[in-house]
């Protein structure tokens, strides 16, 4: 059975804070509450950690995860160009239902950003979540504690109906206040991007640094993980099949799931897991693409994975990041 642990939000008690902060530390997942609704928490550093938040999420694909500070200079070691209109936005709104995108520092595992280049902060204002994140004395990331396709839990009751076993022990801090997860903008540009509209209205930005630009994902449904931007290598991705032929004369990368029998005809390979761990391959699975998308390969052929659990998702990156390069027939 998960535990369940009361931390009462008015008079905290750090018993039980300090021992799901102590699981974080060890990469363990933790359910939390924050005003907004409730997070999956792992140690935002620990790639293998966060691979685990997508499997229990049983995400078809991998989407990019908010990273969950205490304080504003835990912002240093996550990302950087923060510039003067985001420092206004930090300093009105944190701790509050505002995410805020930022280039991201190499620190953070590609995993947290589905290979993005920006990383999405937020500090959190719930009391349990603060003191879980400052007693973790690690950034948390944390996307909602449901599973794909479910509605963001607002009661540690729903994450319990909702992930159960799955998550190593779950706070129970009462119901979310606001029920509604937080509203994400990107200040990377030069004009702030509205990506999901939440907890703090748009109004209350825009009298602070003046007129937002509503991205079309911002006005329908939100869907995360179909943002445009989403991250696509410049190489040309083919996935391997038995039926498909190596082509010779080129600059070929391999990206391998466990060790390649045959390695010769490659100039570059990366290995995404040697013992065949999903786990460890859906953590691998960014930084290798993006090794070999520097490499100045003509082409990387991807092994296919069997699609089932995390297999799913990076099947999903591939084939998108395949997908796209279809119309380079000659490659
Ligand atoms: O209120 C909330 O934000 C809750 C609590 C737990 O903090 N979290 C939450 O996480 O709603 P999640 O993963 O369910 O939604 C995060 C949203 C997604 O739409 C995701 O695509 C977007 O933020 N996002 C995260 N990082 C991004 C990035 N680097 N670029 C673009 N969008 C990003
Ligand atoms: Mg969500």
């Amino acid at each position: 059975m998960t535990r369940v642990l009361y931390v009462n939000p008015e008079k905290i008690s750090l018993k039980n804070i300090k021992y799901a902060a102590e699981l974080i530390r060890k990469g363990g997942l933790v359910a939390f509450p924050t005003e907004t609704v409730y997070g999956l928490g792992t140690n935002a550093f620990d790639a293998y950690a966060v691979a685990r938040i997508f499997e229990v999420k049983k995400r078809p694909r991998f989407d990019p995860i908010i990273v969950h500070i205490f304080s504003k200079k835990d912002i240093k070691n996550i990302c950087f160009d923060v510039d003067e209109r985001a420092n206004m936005l930090m300093d009105r709104f944190w701790p509050g239902p505002l995410t805020l995108l930022f280039s991201k520092s190499d620190h953070v595992p590609d995993i947290v950003t589905a290979g993005l280049p920006t990383v999405a902060v937020r500090m959190p204002a719930h009391p349990v979540a603060r003191e879980l994140i400052k007693e973790a004395r690690t950034p948390i990331a944390a996307p909602s504690a449901n599973p794909f396709g479910y509605l963001s839990p607002t009661t540690s009751h729903h994450v319990v109906e909702q992930l159960g076993e799955k998550v190593d022990v779950i706070l129970d801090g009462g119901s979310c206040p606001l029920g509604i997860e937080s509203t994400v903008l990107d200040v990377t540009k030069t004009k702030p991007v509205l990506l999901r509209p939440g907890g703090l209205p748009i109004e209350e930005i825009e009298s602070v640094i003046g007129e937002v630009t509503l991205s079309s994902s911002s006005k329908k449904p939100h869907s995360p993980g179909q943002l445009p931007c989403h991250y696509a290598p410049k190489t040309p991705i083919r996935i391997l099949n038995k039926y498909k032929r190596i082509q010779t004369g080129k600059r070929i990368g391999l990206l391998a799931f466990t060790d390649p029998k045959k390695q010769e005809q490659y100039e570059m390979v990366e290995v995404l897991s040697s013992k065949g761990d999903l786990r460890e391959a859906a953590a691998n699975l960014f930084s290798c693409l993006h090794r070999l998308d520097q490499a100045g390969l003509d082409v990387i052929y991807a092994e296919a994975i069997e699609e089932k659990g995390l297999g799913r998702a990076i099947m999903d990156r591939l084939h998108r990041a395949s997908a796209k390069r279809s119309s380079i027939s000659s490659i």
